[in-house]
């Protein structure tokens, strides 16, 4: 029980890593807020973890508008008084090379993954300070390091993350809020599954090919995700602050295939 008494909202957790992660916080005791733009996945979530007899509870609310976000975090501590982890992690894909791109498409990127990390942010914060105490997790990729093709786009979102996330630590320490970073590498959810689609014609031996670039020699699961999330959103990090955690199998040092 890590994570005993905590309340703790996590942005886009209808599905893959944020669906997984708010699985396990449910399971090590927090009382989970679970965010998505999709109903139908959110609920699930949420029936999941009371199948597993946790506590949670479903928010819809888009992460790039306002208003709703404001209602969201209204809403979260009016039914559980407070919010003591935000795991910022919603997020969307962008492919294609600068010249070629559609403009509102980079835009559509870059407000979900950078403006959906702002706002929900920007009104929890204040409650956070009122409690003097939070953790915020941002969900940046080892991608922001990397300069992978084709992704300019996701890449510029991934790498504003990670100035937001040591700009917002420096701000509020004085709260006693901790704001760090997390940089996955390649985790088969859905969001993958997809962009291999899209991207190849055959999404399987893709795969294949991008396990030969892991130091690990395997893509990442979720759970490595949500375990290294968990870890953030307990008190067992007290000493990280602004910090970029990468769970990436390896990826970032590159290896001869
Ligand atoms: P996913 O596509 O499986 O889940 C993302 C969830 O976010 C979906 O349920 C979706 O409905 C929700 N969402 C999208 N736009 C939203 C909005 N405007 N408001 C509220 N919810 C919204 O994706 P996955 O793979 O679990 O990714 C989660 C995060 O991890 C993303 O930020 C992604 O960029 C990041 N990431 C993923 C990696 C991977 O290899 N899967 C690698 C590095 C980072």
């Amino acid at each position: 029980m890590r994570l005993k008494d905590k309340v703790i909202l996590i942005t886009g957790a209808g599905s893959g890593i944020g669906k997984c992660t708010a699985l396990l916080f449910a399971k090590e005791g927090a009382s989970v807020i679970v965010n998505d733009l999709n109903p139908e996945s959110g609920n699930d979530t949420v029936s999941e973890i009371h199948e597993a007899n946790g506590e949670a509870y479903f928010i819809q609310a888009d992460v790039t508008d306002a208003s709703s976000v404001k209602a969201m975090v209204d809403e979260a501590v009016s039914k559980y008084g407070r919010i003591d982890v935000l795991f910022n992690n919603a997020g969307i894909s962008g492919v294609g090379k600068l010249h070629e791109v559609d403009l509102d498409a980079w835009n559509k990127t870059l407000n979900v993954n950078i403006n959906g990390v702002m706002l929900p942010s920007k009104y929890v914060i204040p409650h956070m300070m009122e409690q003097n105490k939070g953790s915020i997790i941002n969900m940046s990729s080892c991608i922001a390091e990397m300069g992978l093709a084709d992704r300019a786009s996701y890449s510029t979102t991934k790498g504003a993350i990670l100035a937001l996330t040591k700009s917002m630590q420096v701000d509020y320490a004085a709260y006693n809020i901790r704001v760090n970073a997390i940089l996955p590498g390649t985790i088969l959810t859905p969001f993958v599954r997809n962009y291999l689609k899209q991207s190849y014609e055959n999404p399987e031996e893709a795969i294949e090919k991008i396990k030969t670039r892991q130091l690990s020699g395997d893509l990442g699961r979720p759970e490595d995700v949500a375990y290294a999330a968990l870890f953030l959103a307990s008190d067992e990090s007290k000493f990280m602050m602004g910090s970029p955690l990468y769970i990436d199998g390896g990826v970032v040092f590159g290896k001869d295939a």
